[in-house]
């Protein structure tokens, strides 16, 4: 074994090398797991410290039948705070009501649900966009600045009919919202 460059030798140096490689992924592997676990933990102790503002919970079960989202309560009202509020719902494949109006130029507030998958809506290319799900809540505030016919399509995946499932979203000038906001507690539209 005086050949410097005998196999045995060749085969020792490629195992030096592999076993050197094999060790610095082992480091890595490691840091990328310590690194997920720390974002775990701190992300876990975070939100229990400070919980999400607007965690609001509502039994599926039963929202058609109590509360605020029976049918009769659905749509857009003014409040006795005079806050504009639309109230809807997504379901498996449509949402109700399947043609919202809101005034244009005053804040409006959404609250929304859904009744079985999660679903979500966004009013044409405005920044009105949340998702709906089960057993939440959804609400948000925004203003239309301008009078106008968007869609409301339905863009979280929700099952087979999920492009047919969209509604029509009118904004209309203040002064025509409010005076029909007097004559009627909750206003829609008729899609056409
Ligand atoms: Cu509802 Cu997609």
């Amino acid at each position: 074994m005086t050949e410097p460059h005998s196999s045995t030798d060749l085969h020792h140096a490629s195992e030096v090398v592999a076993v050197a490689a094999e060790r610095r992924w082992v480091y890595i592997v490691v840091a990328i797991i310590a690194l997920l676990l720390a974002m775990m933990i701190f992300t876990g102790l975070h939100w229990a410290a400070m919980p999400p503002s607007r965690v609001e919970t509502i039994d599926i079960k039963t929202l058609h039948l109590k509360g605020e989202f029976v049918e009769s309560n659905l749509g857009t009202a003014v409040e006795k705070d005079g806050r504009v509020v639309v109230r809807l719902i997504g379901q498996q494949y449509s949402f109700a009501p399947q043609c919202i109006v809101v005034p244009a130029g005053v804040p409006v507030t959404f609250r929304g649900t859904s009744t079985d998958a999660i679903h979500g809506f966004v009013v044409g290319r405005t920044n009105a966009n949340t998702m709906l799900i089960p057993g939440f809540i959804s609400t948000f505030t925004t203003t239309f600045p301008k009078a106008g016919e968007q869609l409301m399509p339905c863009h979280e995946y929700c099952g087979t009919g999920h492009e047919a499932m969209w509604a029509k979203f009118q904004v209309i000038p203040s002064e025509e919202f409010f005076a029909k906001a007097k004559a009627a507690e909750r206003l829609s539209c008729v899609p056409g």
